[in-house]
């Protein structure tokens, strides 16, 4: 049986954790308890969670971030997203088949007396950023509301398993990410005056100034803050290629999040696109939880990332095709091959350089 689980890694921890069980279209299926239900279905290797209503084309995990909908599955009867919902014992999950129906009623919902709420500052994000944000609120004794749609604090920090450039005094340098997190966070629940809610999502700005947001995934509450920070992070812009959207097929962070945060193995083999700092950083954290690299394309005539990142790479021996671009992601149902070609100096795919 394909172990999928990563019980051994150089520089992270396994934690023991409880399992539970829950059920996937009726069968039984053991989970951790803590993880999302995207990652409970990796640790089986369920990769397809459901197929789009227009074209039938398998749906799967993207962006494990909340932000592309594309890992939406049935748990308990309702439409969630995988990659943000943890799966709880005994759930029943079932993939998202085209449209799902709506639930029967026979009559209007009564509506729940909405929560107000006035608050000096409204910290939207638990990054780096929002982090050290309210810090320095906190040492000065301002009350800060600080909101974060995930289960822990830190943002991209706890997808990073590398020791960070840069400077030891203002940004922690040779430090790991995950570490940068956990002390940012350490730091930041000195201060009384923060107030902190994880899992909690914000969903709407409006224009008399309220700020609506999900708490805890449950109670809808609205903040007006005198001022707001929004600290809500970077995302990966995506590049349009035939394929794309193929079970397999991921950004960086989705990946970092499967190997680095919940010790899931997505895959045997990766393809990189993109020589910067992240996509060659993806490929050093694909090595260190035992999945084999087996090229990357940078369609510069040189990687764009630190030369350190690119050389570890090269040492363990992962091809690197610079002056190259994907043309396709293939398989049928999951990806199965890419094919790449080299490019002009327009960036153009040059017809007769293709190779699978
Ligand atoms: C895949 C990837 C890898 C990266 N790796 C590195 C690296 O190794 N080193 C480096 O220096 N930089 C890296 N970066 C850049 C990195 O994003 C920044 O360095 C840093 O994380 C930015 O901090 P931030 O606090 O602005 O955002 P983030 O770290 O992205 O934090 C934003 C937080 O806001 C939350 N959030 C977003 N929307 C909402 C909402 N509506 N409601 C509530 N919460 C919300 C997010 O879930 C997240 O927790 C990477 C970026 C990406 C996309
Ligand atoms: S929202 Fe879950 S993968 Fe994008």
């Amino acid at each position: 049986m394909t172990e999928y689980r990563i019980r051994q890694h150089p520089i992270l921890p396994i934690p023991e954790r409880d399992e539970i069980e829950f059920s996937w279209q009726g069968q039984k299926l053991s989970a951790l308890k803590g993880e999302t239900i995207a990652s409970a279905l990796f640790a089986h290797g369920i990769h397809v969670f459901g197929h789009h209503p227009r074209d039938h084309s398998p749906q799967g995990l993207f962006c494990a971030n909340g932000q592309c909908s594309q890992c939406m599955v049935i748990a308990n009867g309702k439409p969630l997203k995988a990659c943000m919902e943890l799966v709880e014992a005994d759930m029943q999950v079932a993939p998202m088949e085209g449209l799902p129906d709506l639930p029967k009623i026979d009559r209007v919902p009564e509506m729940n007396k909405i929560r107000e709420l006035e608050v000096p500052v409204l910290i939207i994000g638990g990054g780096p950023s929002g982090l050290s944000a309210a810090i320095e609120l906190g040492k000065r004794d301002v009350k800060v509301l600080l909101v974060d749609d995930k289960h822990r604090l830190g943002g991209k920090l706890v997808l990073q398993t590398h020791r960070f450039f840069g400077s030891t005094n203002a940004v922690y340098a040779g430090t790991r990410g995950i570490d940068i997190a956990t002390r940012l966070e350490a730091d930041l629940r000195q201060y009384p005056s923060v107030e902190i809610w994880t899992q909690s999502t914000c969903l709407a700005v409006f224009s008399d100034q309220r700020v609506g947001i999900l708490k805890d995934g449950e109670e809808y509450v609205l903040v007006k803050p005198q001022v707001l920070l929004v600290a809500s992070g970077a995302r990966e812009k995506f590049l349009a290629f035939k394929g794309n959207t193929l079970p397999g097929v991921f950004g960086a962070g989705a990946f970092q999040t499967l190997v680095n945060r919940d010790l899931v193995r997505p895959a045997e083999k990766l393809f990189i696109v993109g020589g910067g700092n992240v996509g060659l950083i993806a490929g050093y954290h694909a090595l260190q939880a035992g999945i084999g690299v087996v090229g990357l394309a940078e369609a510069l005539p040189e990687c764009g990332g630190y030369k350190v990142h690119k050389d570890k790479l090269t040492r363990m021996g992962v091809p690197i095709y610079t002056s190259h671009t994907i043309l396709s992601a293939n398989g049928d149902g999951k990806v199965e091959s890419v094919t790449i070609a080299r490019v002009d100096a327009n960036f153009k795919p040059i017809p007769g350089t293709e190779q699978s």
